[in-house]
């Protein structure tokens, strides 16, 4: 039975924080044990650079994320765990596909066009402030999907375009070079309804550019807690019944208790529990999950070199499934090697039943004033290249004595053409004295 390939990224620019972990890492992890499932996981940090010019900032994220991924329980061993950037494979093929994506399509992309109608309104450029990294970032997400051929991408809605655009390249690149072979698997994005969307602070979708985030990990248990003391609620006094649903508690609080839980709380809330209690006993449920995965990721923070050697490994396998993919794709858009090329000549010579074309000698003379020979394959090849002599007949007499003797040693300052073995040459020059 086949493994579902499922595949999704992380772009490392932000530290990681409680939306992230419910809403992708989370699930991601719980879907990685499936029996059914192959997961591959990986770090955006190429992504990363169309968002962010601050080096410090990529590094930090980047560890984080990787920290984080693992602290939560990804398995390295099961999983294929990697930074993108450790793939030279995926800008690889982000060119072969810029190659056949229509400009078209990209101009349809909701964030390049969001960023173009908000330069418009603000009355500047259409493309001020717009890289060619932003533009061009869709495909950069389809390489990653289809170099490692993914059925499922568990995907935010917001980037569900990018999977159908990914779709588009793919079924184009198929269409052109496969000649009827499909070298890419058709992506489908995943959309986990049931997967809620946490509430920040302030009410709407967390968010880090929304600044209303609550950090899963960094600053520790203090912070966890003083962020929630900062979620946004109304006045009600203490013992006052509360609408459960008016601001971000119960929805986070379902995010990390069960259903029953879940019911005894808002049913608390609606019976006059405070504020206060009611982030306290929020805070108490949050943390009993995340501490101990806290633990870990603390652990593993201090010893990056650690998660380096997790990494390195995880992007050996993935480079074992993207290399060989890459090198038919080369290999089905003209960039070949020219060493089958020359076979396919031989081949075509035998197959057409006629010898091999007889190698040639060429006589010159150079401005030394010396006379010089070259023995010339049909294929322009230099086999044997002499050195200068006295005089025009002295030149031909080692030319007849080859001739004569194809098997015979070499003269002083003989040299035989680069990568010409011993054998070869015999045999050439004995095809040229048949001749
Ligand atoms: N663009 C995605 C995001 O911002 C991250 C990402 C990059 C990704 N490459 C991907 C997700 C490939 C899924 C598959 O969320």
């Amino acid at each position: 039975m086949s493994k579902t390939r499922v595949l999704t990224g992380i772009t490392t620019t932000g530290t990681p924080h409680l939306g992230n972990y419910v809403g992708a890492i989370r699930p991601a992890v719980a879907a990685s044990l499936g029996p059914d499932v192959d997961a591959f996981y990986f770090l955006a940090d190429y992504h990363a650079l169309i968002k962010c010019d601050d080096p410090a900032r990529i590094e930090r994220s980047r560890l984080e994320i990787a920290a984080t991924w693992l602290a939560a329980g990804l398995d390295p061993e099961r999983t294929t765990f990697y930074r993108q950037s450790d793939i030279p494979q995926i800008p690889e093929l982000t060119w072969l596909l810029t190659c056949v994506t229509a400009k078209g399509l990209m101009n349809r992309a909701h964030a390049y066009k969001a960023s173009v109608d908000a330069n418009v309104a603000a009355g500047e450029d259409p493309d001020s402030g717009i890289t060619m990294g932003l533009y061009s970032y869709p495909i950069l997400m389809a390489a990653d999907i289809l170099i490692f051929n993914a059925h499922k991408v568990p995907v935010g809605r917001d980037q569900v375009q990018h999977i159908e655009m990914a779709r588009d390249v793919a079924a184009r690149f198929n269409h052109l070079f496969g000649g009827g072979r499909e070298f890419f698997v058709l992506p489908e994005a995943q959309v986990e309804e049931q997967v809620a969307t946490l509430p920040g602070l302030d009410g709407r979708k967390m968010s880090k550019s929304y600044d209303n985030t609550i950090p899963l990990f960094e600053g520790g248990a203090k912070l966890l807690k003083d962020s929630i003391a900062r979620i946004v609620t109304d006045s009600r006094a203490p013992g006052e019944p509360k609408d459960p649903d008016s601001n971000a508690l119960a929805t986070l609080y379902q995010a990390f208790a069960d259903a029953e839980d879940t019911v005894t709380y808002r049913a608390a809330l609606s019976a006059g529990l405070s504020w206060g209690e009611a982030k306290a006993r929020l805070f108490q449920t949050i943390d009993a999950q995340v501490a101990p995965l806290r633990e870990r990721y603390e652990a593993l923070i201090a010893r990056p070199a650690e998660i380096e050697d997790i990494l390195q490994a995880g992007a050996q396998k993935a480079r074992a499934h993207a290399a060989p993919l890459l090198e038919e794709l080369r290999e089905a858009v003209g960039l070949r090697s020219f060493q089958r090329l020359a076979c396919a000549v031989k081949r075509q010579d035998v197959d057409t039943g006629e010898a091999a074309k007889p190698p040639v000698f060429k006589q010159y003379r150079e401005a030394d004033g010396k006379f010089y020979f070259k023995l010339i394959d049909a294929d322009g090849r230099l086999l044997l290249q002499s050195p200068g002599h006295a005089s025009p007949r002295d030149a031909g007499q080692r030319v007849a004595a080859l001739k004569a003797d194809p098997n015979g040693a070499l003269a002083e300052g003989e040299v035989p053409g680069e990568n010409v073995s011993a054998a070869e040459l015999a045999a050439a020059l004995a095809r040229f004295s048949e001749a």
